[in-house]
């Protein structure tokens, strides 16, 4: 797919704020730093369409961009970062949480992974969470750069077999890198797909 245009429309915090309008939704979340925002930017080839930053916690808001004047792509804030305060801990959560069960029109979750990383508890128990919701999600592996090939496709099996230990099949899986673009055709692929239906 041709991304033609791609436009920030609005910044929130509350999921009942968000665009009225019923279109495909795309939405990217992960663990803070784990490079949502940049992959936004990668997938649409805009260079500083969603903000991104060397410090993780950056994006606090649900941010929508819509694509090709038809669908949205939602960059999230990332979870688990552990030095933010408390109470900036909570209401990330609620913002998350609430978003993820209460948009209907989310057509697919893209789960970040980072894949230097070993599987952390973090994620597995959030994809644990999603799948007792009947969230409809992907996995994205980032920064495959960073890794050799014979340790990109150690870690991601690696991946692979601990999930398998708790889920009978495995949600599609991508392999991605914003700074080589790696990923970019499938993933638009997939959306494409997602988007006739
Ligand atoms: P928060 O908004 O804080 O949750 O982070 P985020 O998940 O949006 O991450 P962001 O896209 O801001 O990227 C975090 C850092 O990782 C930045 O310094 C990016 O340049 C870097 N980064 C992201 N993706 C890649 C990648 O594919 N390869 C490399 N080498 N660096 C990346
Ligand atoms: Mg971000």
């Amino acid at each position: 797919m041709n991304i033609t245009s791609a436009k920030f429309e609005i910044s929130n915090t509350d999921v009942a704020k968000c665009p009225a309008v019923c279109r495909h939704e795309y939405a990217f979340i992960g663990r803070s730093n784990v490079g949502k925002s940049s992959l936004i930017n990668m997938l649409t080839g805009r260079k500083s369409l969603a903000m991104t930053s060397s410090k993780p916690g950056k994006t606090t808001l649900i941010n929508h961009f819509l694509i090709n004047d038809q669908w949205y792509i939602v960059d999230l804030p990332g979870y688990g970062y552990a030095q933010r305060s408390k109470e900036m801990q909570r209401q990330i959560k609620k913002i998350i949480e609430d978003y993820i069960l209460e948009r209907q029109q989310m057509t697919c979750l893209f789960v970040l992974v980072d894949s230097r990383h070993d599987p952390q508890k973090i994620d597995l128990e959030f994809m644990e969470w999603l799948g007792e919701n009947s969230v409809p999600f992907a996995i994205v592996f980032t920064k495959l750069d960073k890794l050799s090939s014979a340790a990109a496709k150690k870690q991601t099996e690696k991946y692979r077999n601990t999930l398998l230990e708790s889920w009978e099949s495995l949600p599609p899986i991508f392999y991605t890198s914003s700074a080589d673009m790696r990923g970019r055709n499938e993933l638009l692929d997939y959306i494409e797909e997602l988007n006739q239906l």
